[in-house]
C-alpha cells in the first residue's frame, strides 16, 4: 500500500534537505577551493577585527564615523559567515548537502545583513552630509544618542525585513528537485526550486530591492552630489584625500546594485556559473576588502592600529 501512495504522489514529499552545487565535482578543485575560501575568511576576519578593535579601544577613532566604521566591519564579518564556512565544510568532505533549516538559516542572515548594510552605508553617507554641509551644527545633530538611534535603527531594519522574505520563500512547497545551482542558499536560485508559482513573491522581492536597497543608494547618490562641487572647492589634501576615499564606495554600492539586477534580471542572460563567479565577488570578496577600501587607507585608522598593536605587544613583553 505504501508503494501506491509513493507512485500516487511522486514529487509531492516535501525535500528534507537541499543540495549546494559548488563549483566543481573534481577532487583537486575542491580542495583548492577550500582552501582560497580559507584565505579569504581569514583575511576577512583579520582586517575587520583589527577595525573593530582599533575603533573600540583608540580614543582618537571616538568619532561618528569611526563607530560607524566599526559596525560596518562587524557586518562584513557576519555576512561573509553566511556562505563561506558552509562552502567550506562541502569541499573539504566532499559532500552537498544542507540542511533545511540551515538553509533557512543562510537566507534569512544573508537578506538580513545585505539591507542592514545598505541602511549602514545610508547613515554614513548622511554624517558625512551633516559634516560638511552644516559643520556647526553637527555636533549637534550627530549627538552620542543619535548615533545610537542611528547605528540601532540600522541594525533594527533588516530584521522584520528579512523575516517576512524568509517566511515568504519557506511558505512556497518544495517537492523536489532540491539541488541549488549555487554554493550557498540565496533566493533567487532557490525559488526556481519551487513547485509553485513564484511570481508574486518575485514582484514583492523586487518592490523590497527598490524600498531598502535602490532608495538608500539614491539618497547616498543625492548626498554626494550634494558633495561633490564642496569637496573639489577644497584646498587642503588630507580632507580632499579623505573624501575621495568615502566616494569610492559608491563602486561598492554600485556593484552591489549590479549583482542585484543580475540575479533578478532575464534568466538567460547569463550562465550559472558566470552567476555564482559574480556573486562570489560581492557576497565573499566585497568584506574582504572593504577594511581595505574604507579603513586601512585611513590616516586616522592606520595611526591607531599602529598604536593599539604596539601597547599589545609591548603588554606581552612585560
Ligand atoms: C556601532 O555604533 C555604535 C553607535 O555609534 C557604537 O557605540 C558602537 O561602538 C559601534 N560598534 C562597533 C563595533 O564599532
Amino acid at each position: 500500500r505504501t508503494r501506491c501512495m509513493e507512485e500516487e504522489t511522486p514529487n509531492r514529499t516535501a525535500v528534507a534537505e537541499f543540495l549546494l552545487l559548488g563549483f566543481s565535482d573534481v577532487r583537486e578543485l575542491q580542495i583548492l577551493h577550500f582552501v582560497l575560501f580559507l584565505l579569504i575568511y581569514l583575511a576577512a576576519l583579520v582586517g575587520n577585527l583589527l577595525i573593530i578593535s582599533a575603533v573600540a579601544l583608540d580614543h582618537h577613532l571616538h568619532a561618528p564615523m569611526y563607530f560607524f566604521l566599526g559596525n560596518l566591519s562587524l557586518l562584513d564579518i557576519g555576512s561573509i559567515s553566511v556562505p563561506v564556512p558552509k562552502a567550506m565544510v562541502n569541499s573539504l568532505l566532499n559532500s552537498r548537502s544542507i540542511s533545511y533549516a540551515g538553509c533557512v538559516a543562510q537566507v534569512f542572515f544573508f537578506m538580513y545583513f545585505a539591507v542592514t548594510e545598505y541602511s549602514l552605508l545610508t547613515v554614513m553617507a548622511y554624517d558625512r552630509y551633516v559634516a560638511i554641509c552644516q559643520p556647526l551644527h553637527y555636533e549637534q545633530v550627530m549627538s552620542r544618542r543619535a548615533c545610537w538611534q542611528l547605528a540601532g535603527a540600522s541594525w533594527f531594519v533588516g530584521f522584520p525585513v528579512a523575516m517576512v522574505q524568509t517566511m515568504w520563500i519557506f511558505s512556497l512547497p518544495f517537492c523536489g528537485p532540491n539541488r541549488v545551482n549555487h554554493f550557498f542558499c540565496d533566493t533567487p536560485p532557490l525559488l526556481q526550486l519551487a513547485c509553485a508559482d513564484t511570481s508574486l513573491f518575485e514582484i514583492e522581492a523586487l518592490s523590497a530591492t527598490v524600498l531598502f536597497i535602490m532608495f538608500p543608494f539614491l539618497l547616498i547618490l543625492a548626498s554626494y552630489t550634494l558633495l561633490n562641487p564642496i569637496i573639489y572647492s577644497l584646498r587642503n589634501k588630507e580632507v580632499k584625500g579623505a573624501l575621495r576615499r568615502t566616494l569610492s564606495r559608491e563602486n561598492v554600492i554600485w556593484s552591489g546594485l549590479e549583482s542585484q539586477s543580475i540575479e533578478w534580471g532575464p534568466k538567460s542572460s547569463y550562465s550559472p556559473d558566470t552567476k555564482k563567479l559574480l556573486s562570489l565577488s560581492y557576497t565573499v570578496v566585497t568584506p574582504m576588502l572593504n577594511p581595505i577600501i574604507y579603513s586601512l587607507r585611513n590616516k586616522e585608522v592606520k595611526g591607531a592600529l599602529r598604536r593599539t598593536l604596539s601597547r599589545k605587544f609591548s603588554l606581552q613583553r612585560m
